[in-house]
């Protein structure tokens, strides 16, 4: 299965991800979780990440293009992939379906998670980001067994410098203007597949394996 999930800041792509990825036995590839690898490592590319991302603003397509290529040479993506925030506007997309096509190995299809602006950043308020493996909590609804740690590594949690209102905010507005485009663009590739993110983390996984057994 070689899959994108598209949708808004805090539409639950990652609490997704997780789940969606296990079931199909695919990697999990999210191009934030990368850059934040990369500003926690301070690494060359996570400083300049960091200047984008605190802001809400997209890191640049030549270095996020570049990232993307690079991990999909990686054997582990041989039998699919789980794509997490990339593309993020028409030109990565184009950039996507040209690499692809080098590797006859077209997209299967493209989820999008749809919400509410208002449940965006309720969820994205009461976020706490494991600093370890990235895995998302929070504070309301999904709450971890510890306080303050992770459920899975022990890590502790921290909440993301860019879920701040402000900054939220201007994600919200660089989702609308720049990533939004891209699900016209999949949808005249025939490959969107659309579902409500409201509910119960398990109720929308099942949800989207549904819709995607039906359309794949
Ligand atoms: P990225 O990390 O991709 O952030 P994002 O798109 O803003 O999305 P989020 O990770 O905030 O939300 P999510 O949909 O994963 O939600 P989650 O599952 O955590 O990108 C960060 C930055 O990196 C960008 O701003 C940009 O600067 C840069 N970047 C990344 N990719 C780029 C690219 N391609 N090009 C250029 N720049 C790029 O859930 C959110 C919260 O809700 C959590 O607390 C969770 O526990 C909770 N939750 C989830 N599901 C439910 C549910 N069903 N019910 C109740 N709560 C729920
Ligand atoms: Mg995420």
């Amino acid at each position: 299965m070689r899959l994108i999930l598209v949708g808004p800041p805090g539409a639950g792509k990652g609490t997704q991800a997780v789940h969606l990825a296990a079931h199909y036995a695919i990697p999990h590839i999210s191009t934030g979780d990368i850059f934040r690898a990369n500003i926690k490592g301070g690494t060359e590319l996570g400083k300049l990440a960091q200047s984008y991302t605190d802001k809400g603003e997209l890191v640049p397509d030549s270095v996020t293009n570049e990232m993307v290529k690079d991990r999909l040479k990686q054997d582990d993506v041989k039998n699919g992939f789980l794509l997490d925030g990339y593309p993020r506007n028409t030109f990565q997309a184009e950039v996507l379906r040209a690499i692809l096509a080098e590797k006859e190995s077209p997209l299967d299809a493209v989820l999008e998670l749809s919400l509410d602006d208002s449940v965006i950043v309720e969820r994205l308020s009461g976020r706490r980001t494991c600093k370890d493996c990235q895995t998302s909590f929070h504070i309301l609804f999904e709450k971890p067994a510890v306080d303050g740690k992770c459920d899975k590594c022990g890590g502790e949690l921290y909440q993301r410098t860019d879920d701040s209102v402000e900054v939220i905010q201007n994600r919200l507005s660089v989702y609308a203007e720049q990533t939004k485009p891209i699900i016209n663009f999949y949808r005249e590739e025939g490959l969107l597949i659309t579902i409500p993110a409201e509910g119960d983390v398990s109720e929308i996984t099942d949800r989207a394996i549904g819709a995607l057994s039906a359309a794949v």
